[in-house]
């Protein structure tokens, strides 16, 4: 990763897309463990606390499995970011402490309404990841990521979740929503946060 680059215009514009930051060969081990292979593994998300499980599925249709540092293709990952984290703090101050993530898997029909990934109560999200892990994607998957202007209904970037593509953004800054996958849409989102609350 070039990291430099990558503070660069994250410092510029606040977002960037990086075709293929990763090897190829961790990406496909990555993918390889985003497979809801064990009904214990994955599950759906939360969407604040309360809201009827009707709603949070039409709200956001993922599921979703943390990465396990205790397993060497996570730990991989977790490494890279790791890099990333201490490249980003040391060119742009941004008091980055540490980086949660979790693989997730859309399936047919799923999408994640707009929203923001700095929650209420959450604050601490500095910066978000989404590395995407899907093999020969075509456009007709539709599942693209929508990313807004901070303010307004402007459309900055649509993105296609594409095998080792990667975007990162300011996690305050840009309202974002995942348009409804035709086809089994695979991911890793993280986020960069800071210490406390
Ligand atoms: C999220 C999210 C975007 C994507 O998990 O908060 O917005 O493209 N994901 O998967
Ligand atoms: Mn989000």
């Amino acid at each position: 990763m070039d990291i430099a680059a990558i503070a660069a215009q994250l410092e510029h514009t606040g977002y960037i897309i990086l075709d293929k930051p990763l090897l190829d060969k961790l990406v496909a081990q990555l993918l390889t463990r985003c497979q809801h292979d064990e009904p214990s593994r994955f599950h759906a998300a939360h969407v604040g606390r309360g809201t009827d499980k009707k709603l949070i599925h039409s709200l956001r249709g993922d599921v979703i499995d943390w990465l396990d540092a205790a397993n060497s293709t996570d730990r991989a990952y977790l490494l890279c970011m790791e890099e990333l984290r201490l490249g980003l703090n040391a060119a742009l101050y941004l008091g980055l402490f540490d980086y949660e993530c979790h693989y997730a898997i859309y399936g047919a029909g799923a999408g994640y309404a707009r929203h923001s990934d700095v929650l209420v109560g959450k604050r601490n999200r500095i910066l978000t990841t989404v590395l995407y892990l899907n093999e020969d994607w075509q456009a007709r998957d539709g599942g693209e990521l929508v990313v807004f202007e901070p303010t307004g209904d402007g459309i900055i970037a649509t993105v296609n979740p594409t095998f080792g593509k990667m975007i990162i953004f300011l996690s305050d800054g840009f309202p974002h929503e995942v348009l409804i996958s035709h086809n089994t849409r695979r991911s890793i989102a993280g986020w960069f946060r800071a210490s406390g609350s």
